[in-house]
């Protein structure tokens, strides 16, 4: 008998039918938007899930689907899986690093000009007719080009978003946990900072670290009372890594000048206070959302489930420590 997979949420079509040469799928191209229980209800008597950043994986969802042998996810990002209780539960865990790494980049640029030139407030302008011409002190905002810009993650898309910035001739800073290696440096004239020296310095200070217990609330109330008071806050990384309570605050009580936010605390669900907010850009977790990225985060999702399932090892094995409990 075939093994059985489940596809969560709609993907392309190309997907399906590469899973399908060797499985009995089971998919939600009518992109039904199941909740946790109706998922652990397809789950019963599957072999493996691929997943997005929308289903959590934890113990208790493990527990409750005895059979699965796999979670692949279509996302770089994996703080949606706990990836002891997979290890655990002897289930293998993937991700899909590296085909996103240009997409996230540009639109971390695409987000930063936004809201340093305040696009969203313009283009809300013109919508509401309420435009009445081109004056000199309207809608004034702040230059990326010869900005200090300070990246905090210096992984694959942190520097794939400081190759973007050196056209900008941008003085760049970046902090991680540890020093990228001086030739990487060089090649992006990018300076190592400490989180206090950059958040002190930078004009635009850009996240995109990944989120772990660690970096919860990585920026909050302390870390934005460093930034300059016409400070740009970006964050490309996962809500949760700032406090939107906090940022809310700060925005209104003009203590930073202004924001851009593709992710945020509790997603869906957006913290209200943003709502009431001029200075604040807010797009709903896009940064991968290109037609060509999706194609491949879906398709590399599949391909390691397919490893996963067929005894090979997945390129993209998060969990290597499963093998101890392997139901296999
Ligand atoms: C990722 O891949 O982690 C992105 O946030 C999902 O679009």
């Amino acid at each position: 008998m075939k093994k059985q997979v489940l596809v969560t949420r709609e993907v392309f079509d190309e997907t399906i039918e590469f899973l399908a040469r060797s499985f009995d799928v089971t998919s939600n191209q009518a992109n039904v938007d199941f909740n946790r229980e109706a998922i652990i209800e397809r789950l019963q008597g599957k072999d493996a899930a691929v997943i997005t950043t929308s289903d959590r994986i934890d113990d208790e969802f493990l527990t409750r689907c005895p059979g699965l042998k796999a979670v692949c996810s279509a996302s770089v990002g994996f703080n949606h899986i706990d990836l002891d209780a997979c290890t655990r539960h002897g289930v293998i865990a993937t991700n899909t690093p590296g085909v996103l790494t240009d997409s996230v980049a540009d639109m971390a640029l695409c987000l930063t000009l936004a809201t340093v030139r305040r696009l969203s407030e313009g283009e809300r302008m013109v919508r509401a007719k309420q435009w009445k011409g081109s004056h000199l002190k309207q809608l004034l905002g702040h230059d990326l080009h010869h900005a200090t810009v300070g990246i905090c993650g210096f992984g694959r898309i942190g520097q794939a978003i400081a190759k973007r910035l050196r056209g900008f001739d941008t003085k760049l800073l970046y902090t991680d946990i540890s020093r990228a290696e001086r030739k990487i440096e060089d090649a992006l004239q990018a300076t190592y900072a400490s989180k206090d020296d950059l958040l002190k310095q930078s004009d635009i200070v850009i996240l995109i670290l990944p989120y772990t217990p660690e970096t919860h609330h990585y920026i909050g109330k302390a870390e934005l009372a460093k930034m300059k008071v016409s400070a740009v806050l970006i964050n490309m990384a996962r809500g949760g890594i700032v406090d939107d309570t906090e940022l809310a605050i700060a925005l209104k009580a003009g203590r930073i000048w202004s924001a851009g936010l593709d992710v945020y605390e509790n997603e869906p669900v957006v913290n209200p206070a943003l709502f009431d907010l001029t200075n604040v850009v807010l797009t709903p977790h896009i940064a991968s959302a290109t037609e060509a990225t999706r194609r491949a985060m879906t398709m590399l999702a599949a391909q390691n489930c397919v490893a996963a399932l067929t005894g090979a090892t997945p390129p993209n094995l998060l969990n290597p420590d499963y093998r101890k409990y392997s139901k296999a």
